[in-house]
Parts: C-alpha cells; structure tokens; sequence
C-alpha cells in the first residue's frame, strides 16, 4: 500500500506550469509513462482513502487539483485545465494572483481574527468601499449599512431576518412575515435560505421547512398583484439567475418588482451572490438595471475564494437592526476584510469593468458561433460574464462537462440542462478562443 508521503511526492514533478491550448493540439490524455502510473495510482487511492472520512455529498470527476496560477488549475498527475468555473463564480482574480497573495500573507502576519467583541481597523474599509459603490444611485445613497459575514446563505439568511425585523417594526399588521422568492431561483441550503429556493430536490428532503415562504413565476409580472400583498415583507430575486441556468431578470419585471414592494411596503432583495459584484460589468448587477433594491447580497468573489458575504441594507432597513438581533463569531475578522478590500478595489474600477463587460459580449458571440449549426444546443444566453448553453432535451449536459474537461477545459452544468461558464473575471479573449473551441469540438463529437 502506498504511504500519503509516496503518494503526494508526483504533483510538483510534472510540468508545472503546462498550458493547454486548443482541442487539436491539447494533450491532456498523454502517453503513459511509469510516473503517469505512479500518479493516476495516487490519485485513485488517496480519493479512496478519502471517501472514507469525507461525507459524501458531491459528485465529483477523479481528479486532485493541487495549485492554480490565473486562469489555469493543475491536478496531482500534472494535468493542467482552463479554468471555466471560478469555483463557481468566485475566483475573480484567478488563481495566485500577486496583489491577493501579498495582503493575505501580511494580514496573516498582523492579525487574523478578534471576534466582533473588538472593533479591527479593516472591517470598516471594506464596508465604506462597498458602500460608496452604491454609486449615490436613488435611496441607497444615503445611509447604507453592511452586515459582513462568511457566505452566501449567510448574507441571504441576514437578509430574511432582516426583511421580517422590518415588516414587523414598520406598520401595525402582525402578518406581515411572509417571503416570497421565484421559479428556478437559488439562495442557499440553511433552512431559511432553503425555503427560499422553490427546488423540490432540494426541499423535499427537509420539510418541513419555514413556514409563510411562498413562491411566484419568474419573469411573470402578471402574477404580482396577488403574489405580494400587504402580509409580504420581503421578495428576493437574482438579478442574474446563476444556479437555475444563466436566466437575465427582465428590466420590466424588476421594475415592477419595486413598484410592488413600494405599494404594499415590503423590502426588495436582490441576490448579487453570483451575478454581482463585477460579473455583468458594473461593480453591482442592479446597476446594469439601475432599478435600486432595498437590501443587496454579495458574496463569492468578494475575497476571491476567503470564505466571505456582506448584507447591505438601506438606511430604512437599517435603522430597525438593533444590537443582539443578529451576530457571528468569524464575520468581518480582520483578515478576511482585509482582502476582500483588496480584491474589491480591483474590481472597482471602471477599466476593469469595461475589460469584463468586452469580454462578456465577446464570451457570447464565440459561445454562439461554436454553437451554431448543431442539433443539440436550444439556446446560448447570458449577461456579461455569466454564460448558459442550453442543450436540448435529453441532451446530456454531464457529458458535455466530463467530454471538455477530457480536453483540458472545467465547465460545470446548471438548471434547465445548461452548461454555465461563469470564468475569472481577468479572462482573455485568447483564452475564450480555446475554450469555445473546445466547446464546438465536443458538441461535434457528441453529435457523431
Ligand atoms: C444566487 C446565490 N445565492 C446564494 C448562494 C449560496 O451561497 P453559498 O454557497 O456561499 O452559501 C449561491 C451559491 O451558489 C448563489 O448562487
């Protein structure tokens, strides 16, 4: 049996920085040699040795990704891949980027965590930053508050509390608890995120789940009238549906989800978890709608894989959140502040805005072009850098996924039978180019 020190020894000795590029040229299955062994045995036997103690949740490809530099994950056999996922929507910055790396290790060395029973010198920053580039946009101009935390669901499970503290503080109707959130949406997996996400697969096993959540069509403005009434106090929605499958809000129906909200007084929430924070081109993605929320959820690529969410709220909401009426151990440490400031000054700027908002429209085309003629894709949509290939019914999208990973490209599916690309914001075009030629490959092989 082979020791983890054996088997952990191969990664570093093979290619180490070995780019991939093109279908054609692109080889990822190459010519076995005794160290190909070595290590193949290696990863197979540590997965093993794995699944042992980890829980098994995840169904994942038999690969042990060991470093990434920009666009670029390298495995343990010394395999390198473009990058097409982010880690979900996340790594912004790609991998090892220099100005990331250099603040986590000076933080590292200064200080890493308090709790929130002191005040650090970082947490405000990142809030003033995230503030400011509400942009003086209509009411959230004034007096927005954030709330840092360490996730998304967490960001979203704030936002819930919050949208009920304030229906419950604002007017005299003791009912007014009720969330409303839409088709194919996804807020996270806690029980009140949970119930927030209208997906069978994923609620069915846990009911009962949080009573007075009740769920509309997307994109249907017809329903709205009834949907929310005088008892709603929130409604969330993703500006940009990421899970569900790349699915663009309409302008119209944001807009009448705020109409609606101002008439009966209920707190709009838009979910910028996945789709905000740089991703559609604007530092927010409302702001590519310039319809304002009530209260805003960030996180993903915040820190640029630090595990880190914020709740923004308006002064509004605001000025019902009280001390003790929510809290966290980790949230807004002085570390994770530190370099979600960092990245987020990065984003912020409008040359890299425009550089994403570019590569969007071009991540697009080519994602049309490649698609175009075959039989088995119904629709490439998207917004900015948030990209949904649609198959056809009955069309494997694993296939799709496991078939451009087999040559060098990480893509990962979503709802509605779509392959989602949701890549490092500081893409280039040369690396869309790859990728979409991989992409035209593999529906061509499919088809034969
Ligand atoms: C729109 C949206 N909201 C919430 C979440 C949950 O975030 P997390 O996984 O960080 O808890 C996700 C995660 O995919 C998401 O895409």
């Amino acid at each position: 049996m082979l020791t983890i020190a054996r088997l952990t020894r191969a990664a570093p000795l093979r290619a180490k920085f070995q780019v991939h590029r093109g279908f054609s040229s692109m080889s990822c299955v190459r010519q076995a040699t005794h160290l190909d062994k070595d290590t193949h045995a290696s990863t197979a036997q540590r997965l093993q040795e794995d699944s042992k103690v980890l829980l098994s949740l995840y169904g994942r490809p038999s690969l042990i990704f060991t470093h990434g530099q920009g666009v670029r994950l390298f495995d343990l056999a010394g395999r390198s891949y473009l990058d097409m996922n982010a880690g979900i929507a996340v790594n912004a910055l790609g991998h090892n980027h220099p100005q990331v790396t250099k603040v986590i290790s000076e933080q590292a060395q200064k200080l890493i965590h308090l709790s929130n029973l002191y005040h650090n010198e970082n947490a405000g920053d990142l809030a003033r930053l995230l503030v400011a580039q509400l942009n003086g946009r209509g009411k959230w101009s004034e007096g927005a508050k954030v709330f840092l935390c360490n996730s998304g669901t967490e960001a979203n499970e704030a936002a819930i509390k919050f949208a009920r503290k304030y229906g419950k503080a604002k007017g005299n109707n003791p009912n007014k608890d009720t969330i409303v959130s839409f088709s194919n949406a996804f807020h996270g997996r806690s029980l009140g995120a949970l119930s927030a996400t209208p997906n069978p697969k994923y609620q069915a096993p846990f009911a009962p789940l949080i009573p007075h959540f009740v769920h509309g069509e997307f994109n249907n403005i017809a329903q709205l009238k009834d949907l929310i009434n005088e008892n709603t106090c929130g409604v969330f929605v993703e500006p940009v549906q990421g899970e569900g499958g790349i699915h663009p809000s309409t302008h119209a129906f944001l807009k009448a989800l705020r109409e609606r909200c101002d008439e009966v007084g209920a707190v709009l929430v838009f979910d910028e978890i996945q789709c905000g924070l740089g991703r559609l081109g604007s530092f927010y993605a409302h702001q590519q709608y310039d319809i304002t929320p009530d209260i805003v959820t960030i996180a993903k690529p915040i820190a640029n894989g630090l595990p880190v969410g914020a709740t923004i709220v308006s002064e509004a909401v605001a000025s019902v959140i009280k001390p003790g009426d929510h809290g966290t151990t980790f949230g807004g440490s002085p570390f994770a502040s530190a370099v979600a400031k960092e990245v987020c000054s990065i984003i912020q700027t409008p040359q890299f805005l425009q550089g994403v908002h570019k590569k969007g429209v071009y991540l697009l085309e080519k994602c049309k072009e490649a698609a175009a003629g075959s039989k088995l894709v119904a629709e490439v949509r998207g917004k900015g850098l948030m990209v949904g290939i649609q198959l056809n019914e009955g069309v494997s999208t694993q296939t799709f996924v496991d078939l451009a990973r087999e040559h060098g490209v990480l893509v990962i599916s979503a709802g509605c039978n779509t392959v989602r690309l949701v890549p490092p914001l500081i893409i280039q075009e040369s690396d869309i180019d790859e990728a979409t030629a991989v992409f035209k490959q593999v529906l061509q092989k499919m088809e034969q």
